[in-house]
């Protein structure tokens, strides 16, 4: 059970009407991804971006089925990478972790293409259907705050609209959890989006772009690759990178 950040968190949202809904266009679906209430609970404290959503808050907005952000499959880059090959699993039971997995399309397709997936999400209820799909292919669904998963480290990390979903204050202490949850060598792929959306902007979505990322990921992190995506998703609103980002264990800064 992941712990609410604010006890009065369930309470403020069974008894609020959702604010008007000013981030739409960065979704096709007008209705945007989340719209926290000013004083609604925080996670890093500060606001930064503008209100922040917690648990209750995602947890709210799938069972009231707006979503905005679900593509309703794979996204067709990660699609195109996985049916290519320069994703597939590096040896047999290599293992990924899919942080904010939501309802686990990609998280599906990874299992699908050979990937041992553990999806994690704070919100519980998705594992009903995600976690018996995934149990058939030999992952599981964890419901957890990604900033505290504590895990056997894994091989990838796939990053679909969660890094631009957390606070940004949360980044830093994202990318050190996300440093340990990698195995030396192990690699960090993102979608980056929305890229080119200017920090000023509301959010989340909150703008980002590779070197966000890369910044937080710190100094034992190669990039190996970093394009404009060949497969966008339709009807998003800012621009997609696809980045490919190796950790390594020794820090590159170092001598050898
Ligand atoms: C924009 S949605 C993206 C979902 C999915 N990746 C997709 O593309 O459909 C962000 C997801 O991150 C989850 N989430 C937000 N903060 C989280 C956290 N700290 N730890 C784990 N999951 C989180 C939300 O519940 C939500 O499912």
């Amino acid at each position: 059970m992941v712990k609410a950040r604010s006890a009065d968190t369930r309470a403020w949202i069974q008894t609020e009407s959702w604010p008007s809904l000013a981030w739409g266009a960065d979704f096709a679906d007008p209705r945007g991804m989340v719209t926290p209430s000013e004083d609604g609970p925080t996670r890093g404290g500060d606001g930064a971006g503008g209100g922040v959503p917690g648990p209750a808050d995602w947890a709210e907005r799938y069972r009231l089925g707006e979503t905005p952000w679900d593509l309703g499959g794979a996204h067709p880059e990660l699609s195109l990478r996985l049916s290519g090959g320069s994703l597939a699993p590096p040896r047999t039971g290599a293992r990924v972790l899919v942080p904010g997995a939501g309802r686990g399309h990609d998280a599906v397709a990874l299992a699908r293409r050979g990937w041992t997936v553990v999806a994690l999400d704070v919100v519980g209820s998705l594992g009903e259907d995600l976690g018996t799909a995934l149990a058939r292919l030999g992952g599981r669904f964890v419901e957890g705050d990604a900033l505290d998963f504590e895990d056997e480290p894994f091989d990838l990390i796939w990053d679909h609209t969660f890094f631009c979903a957390i606070n940004p204050a949360d980044r830093e202490p994202w990318g050190r959890r996300a440093g340990e949850l990698l195995l030396p060598g192990g690699l960090y792929a993102a979608l980056v989006f929305p890229f080119g959306k200017p920090a000023s902007e509301e959010g989340p979505p909150h703008g980002m772009s590779s070197d966000d990322l890369l910044r937080v990921l710190g100094a034992r992190t190669e990039v190996i690759e970093d394009v404009e995506v060949q497969r966008r998703a339709p009807a998003r609103r800012w621009a997609e990178r696809f980045l490919l980002a190796r950790r390594h264990g020794l820090d590159l800064a170092s001598p050898a």
